[in-house]
């Protein structure tokens, strides 16, 4: 159902959640990129407070378990993995298997008592991504956000799957991919220009997903969407179409195409946005795109746009976006009292995934 945006009270007070938490937990996340986690490599990482270390087990498959040794709690992953299969602390020699157990202790008599283990999680490795749940209830692989995007493209047609992390807290990311207004002030010239301001906005639920349309009539085109059309007309329609999954992964269709056209027709990317939280303070955040209505077949050319945009992309969420969301985590954080933001036309998006996202993060702590 499509609903034209009206002002809506917002519900939202940032504060203390922004601080503290909390977390859906019963989710896929992504830990990775697949690339990320070689053969023989341990990948350190933190998703909502609890250190984990990635790595491939002998049969190809990837691992995730704690990363803190139970004698003196060294970080397992600055240990190596020996046997194909096990990690060997780097401190005492205590091996762990995939499932979390200690399989050898090389002191004393060598007895493993059974407490001697860690935590192990679900992992599952889909659309190029290592995704991982971390919640009690069993982990259903039918529940990861669909990226099928990504699979069976070619790679010249794909950008570099990136991360950067951002000192915030994930829901003010998510404010941000749901709210690209903000593309014509923060990344004016290459993702937005003064002509995008005046966008149609549509909202529809989608089940529990969100889509925030933008549809901008008559603009000049930005500059990093001019570059994939050769001779492009003056003034085009710039679409973008965003999808909100719960709780944090978002997928971005985003162009140009003639004035009154079908933005199918046009051309642009998918944009992937993927975002885990480390804790209530920082994002992990992995993002890649895919190219659609490419206009040349000239590899060169092709090439060149590819790594153009991996490079504007990760300018614009590094240089521009990050900088801003960081700023707003201490601003919030140092406020005396809760904030309760003032909500404009162009939030009807964020208060929308909001009011989701309470309902499932409310409905999961009633399950305890
Ligand atoms: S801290 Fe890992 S074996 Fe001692
Ligand atoms: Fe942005």
């Amino acid at each position: 159902m499509t609903t034209q945006p009206q002002l809506e009270p917002s519900g939202v007070k940032p504060h203390q959640e922004l601080i503290s938490g909390p977390y859906l937990r019963n989710a896929w996340y992504v830990a990775a990129w697949s690339d990320d986690v070689a053969d023989g490599g341990l990948v350190a990482r933190t998703v909502m407070d609890q250190p984990i270390v990635l790595y491939r087990r002998a049969d190809g498959a990837v691992a995730a378990i704690e990363d803190r040794c139970p004698h003196r709690f060294a970080p397992l992953s600055m240990g190596k993995i020996v046997g194909g299969d096990r990690i060997r602390c780097a401190y005492h020699g205590l091996e762990f298997d995939g499932s979390g157990a200690c399989v050898r202790n090389p002191h004393g008599s060598k007895t493993i008592p059974p407490r001697l283990r860690v935590k192990s999680y679900p992992v599952v490795e889909k659309h190029k991504a290592v995704w991982i749940w971390m919640g009690a209830a069993p982990a259903d692989e039918a529940k990861v956000p669909d990226f099928a995007v990504l699979d069976n493209v070619p790679e010249i047609f794909t950008t570099k799957r990136d991360s950067i992390t951002i000192r915030a807290n994930y829901q003010l990311i998510i404010d941000n991919l749901l709210d690209l207004s903000h593309t014509s002030y923060l990344h004016e010239g290459i993702l937005g220009n003064a002509d995008t301001v005046e966008s149609e906005i549509t909202v529809e639920q989608d089940g529990d997903d969100v889509v925030v349309g933008r549809h901008a009539t008559n603009s000049a085109p930005p500059g990093m969407f001019a570059q994939f059309w050769p001779n492009h007309p003056p003034r085009v329609d710039k679409f973008t179409r965003m999808r909100w999954m719960a709780p944090s992964t978002l997928r971005l269709v985003t162009g140009i195409c003639q004035m009154g056209a079908a933005p199918e027709s046009g051309t642009g990317y998918t944009a992937v946005h993927m975002l885990t939280p480390e804790n209530a303070r920082s994002t992990l955040y992995h993002f890649t795109a895919v190219r659609f209505g490419v206009m040349t077949n000239d590899d060169r050319l092709n090439r060149d746009l590819q790594e153009k945009i991996a490079q504007m992309r990760r300018f614009a969420f590094a240089e521009q976006d990050a900088p801003v969301i960081e700023a707003q985590q201490r601003v919030i954080e140092a406020a005396p009292a809760p904030l309760d933001p003032i909500i404009l036309a162009v939030d009807v998006g964020p208060v929308r995934y909001k009011r989701i996202l309470d309902r499932m993060l409310q409905a999961e702590a009633a399950r305890g």
